[in-house]
């Protein structure tokens, strides 16, 4: 399986802070914010990993990780020249993963616990896409899941009413048909391609499976998530 870091988009809810600088290079705990998901891609046991992020910073973000050698893997890096969504940032990898699964991790997700069973678990389910949700005191921050018998009825990005009190996070493993799906998805209302629509797309074909994640989860691109996330890993180190 192939890794895939998504590090594009505005950051306009850290403005300021992100004036002058890319979201995921703000220090989370001891680290840069977008070492977080690398580090778990790579416990997993994923080294092949995509970088996905906006023109104006790329520099940053290649002097920040380089190839790959500090970090036990091999970096490969694609420009997102306008911030189009989520779904249209992973289309960018399609020639990357040529034809493998992939494990997508947002960049600004920051969580606790390893994902290694999850990606051992997807390695075994033969297609399809597989998601790892999490109970929020928030869903309506979220694309939100509506559940019933151990199943994904429906996701909804952002509903005014949450149909449950999970969200889905932004951990996410795809098998190679993805690729067929992304384009045929339409810009949401705030201008995106988005990646609750390709997960409506899986659960329509029976294809979604997914996995409550335990342990803390939190994304860190509000002045409030962001505070929270570095106080969970205020002292955390990577062996
Ligand atoms: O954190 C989990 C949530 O992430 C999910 O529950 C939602 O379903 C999903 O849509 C997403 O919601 P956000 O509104 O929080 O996504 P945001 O626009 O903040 O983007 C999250 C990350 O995705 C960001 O850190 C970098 C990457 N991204 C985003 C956009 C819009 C890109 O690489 N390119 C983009 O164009």
């Amino acid at each position: 399986m192939k890794g895939i870091v998504l590090a594009g988009g505005t950051g306009s809810r850290l403005f300021p802070l992100t004036k002058v600088t890319n979201k995921h290079l703000l220090p989370i705990g001891k680290y840069p914010m977008i070492v977080h998901p690398v580090h778990k891609l790579t416990a997993a046991g994923i080294s092949d990993i995509l970088i996905v992020t906006g023109i104006e910073h790329m520099g940053d973000v290649v002097n920040l990780l380089g190839s790959g050698k500090d970090y036990n893997c091999r970096f490969t890096y694609k420009v997102q020249d306008e911030a189009g969504g989520i779904a249209q940032a992973l289309g960018l990898a399609e020639d990357f993963a040529h034809k493998e699964s992939i494990c997508v991790i947002l960049g600004d997700n920051i969580f606790e616990n390893p994902i290694t069973e999850f990606v051992k678990k997807f390695d075994q389910q033969s297609e399809g896409a597989k998601l790892l949700i999490k109970e929020v005191p928030d869903p309506h921050r979220y694309g939100v899941p509506e559940l019933e018998d151990g199943q994904i009825l429906s996701i909804e990005e952002k509903p005014q009413t949450p149909k449950s009190s999970y969200c889905v996070t932004g951990i996410y493993m795809y098998d190679e048909h993805i690729f067929e799906v992304i384009p045929s998805l339409k810009p949401s209302i705030r201008g995106e391609l988005e990646i609750t629509d390709v997960n409506n797309y899986y659960i329509q074909q029976n294809k979604l499976s997914y996995d409550i994640l335990e342990g803390w989860w939190t994304d860190a691109g509000t002045f409030t998530s962001y505070r929270l996330a570095n106080e969970l890993m205020a002292t955390q180190e990577f062996s």
